[in-house]
C-alpha cells in the first residue's frame, strides 16, 4: 500500500490496495492516513454493494441514507445506501442532487448527530464535469485572524434542515427562507475533532445558516465573512471521477461541494454515511 498525497490543502490517494481485501494492520494504515488527509481516495476498485457497504462498517456503524427528495429510500435491501444520481428511469428519478451544482455542505449536519465520515463509490461518471472539491476545515480556523477566531468562541450555529446540498427541499419539510425559524441542529461553530483533537471551523451549509443569540443581520454578516475565508481555493483540493473510484471523507473536518455537470449524461454514485460515536462538541 502507498499513500501519495494530493500536495493540496487536503487528501490524499492511498495505491495498490483491493478494498475487498484488507487485514487488520492494513486497515490501521488506512484509518491513519485518512485522518492526518481528511480526504482518501481508492482508484480502480470493483466492490459490489455489499463489498462497499462491508468496508464502510470498519469505520463504524452505518447510518441509513437520507430518504430521496421523491420519497423513495434506496437502493433494494440496503438502508445504507444512498445514491448520488441525476439519472431518471421511468419518469422517477434513482438518486438525488441532480446535475446542477451542489453547494459547499457537510453531510447531515442538520441532524444532532450527524455522521462522522462518507463514502462515495463511482459506478457510471460522465466524461466532463461533476468534480466535487473538498476543503480542509481545520486549515480555514487555523488561518483566521486572532481577533475573528476569539470572537466566534462559544458561538453555535444553525445547520439548516430544509434544502439539501442541491437546493431541493427535503422530504416531509415545508420550505422556510427565514433563518431564525428554519428547522435544522445548532452545533458549535468550533469543534474539536474527537480523535485528533484539533479545532475545526463546522459551517455545515450557509443556507439558512443562523447563529444563536444574534440580531440576524449580525449573524449573516459574520457567517458571510467566515464562509468567504472559508471558500477560498488555499484551502481545497477538486477530485475528478473515473468509473472505480472510492472517496472517504471526514465531515467532522472537511466540507464538500460539487461541480454542476451535463444532464444529458449519466452520473450514478453510491454513498454510505459513518455514524459517529460522538455529537459535534467544543
Ligand atoms: C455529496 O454531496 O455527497 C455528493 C457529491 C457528489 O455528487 O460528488
Amino acid at each position: 500500500m502507498v499513500i501519495c498525497p494530493t500536495g493540496k490543502a487536503l487528501g490524499a490517494e492511498i495505491q495498490r490496495v483491493d478494498l475487498r481485501n484488507i487485514g487488520d494492520a492494513e486497515f490501521e494504515a488506512i484509518h491513519s492516513a485518512w485522518l492526518d488527509h481528511l480526504v482518501l481516495l481508492f482508484r480502480r476498485q470493483q466492490l459490489s454493494d455489499d463489498d462497499f457497504i462491508a468496508f464502510s462498517r470498519r469505520f463504524g456503524n452505518l447510518d441509513w441514507a437520507p430518504i430521496q427528495e421523491t420519497g423513495r429510500r434506496f437502493v433494494d435491501g440496503h438502508p445504507e445506501l444512498y445514491v448520488v444520481s441525476n439519472v431518471v428511469e421511468n419518469g422517477v428519478p434513482i438518486g438525488s442532487l441532480g446535475a446542477g451544482e451542489a453547494t459547499w455542505h457537510t453531510d447531515m449536519s442538520y441532524l444532532e448527530d450527524p455522521p462522522k465520515a462518507s463514502m462515495l463509490y463511482a459506478l457510471e461518471i460522465p466524461s466532463g464535469g461533476g468534480d466535487t472539491w473538498f476543503c480542509n476545515m481545520y486549515s480555514a480556523y487555523e488561518s483566521l485572524a486572532a481577533p475573528l477566531r476569539q470572537r466566534i468562541q462559544g458561538l453555535r450555529v444553525k445547520h439548516d434542515g430544509t434544502y439539501n446540498s442541491g437546493g431541493y427541499v427535503r422530504q416531509g419539510v415545508t420550505a422556510v427562507d427565514d433563518p431564525v425559524t428554519s428547522p435544522g441542529a445548532y452545533h458549535p461553530l468550533v469543534c474539536t475533532h474527537p480523535e485528533t483533537g484539533r479545532r475545526a471551523l463546522y459551517l455545515g451549509r450557509r443556507r439558512n445558516a443562523y447563529i444563536a443569540g444574534l440580531p440576524l443581520a449580525e449573524s449573516e454578516s459574520l457567517l458571510d465573512e467566515l464562509w468567504s475565508f472559508a471558500e477560498q481555493d488555499q484551502f481545497a483540493w477538486g477530485h475528478n471521477w473515473q468509473v472505480g473510484d472510492v472517496v472517504l471523507w471526514d465531515n467532522r473536518c472537511t466540507m464538500h461541494r460539487r461541480d454542476a455537470f451535463d444532464p444529458a449524461s449519466r452520473r450514478v454514485l453510491h454513498r454510505t454515511q459513518i455514524r459517529s460515536e460522538t455529537r459535534p462538541s467544543a
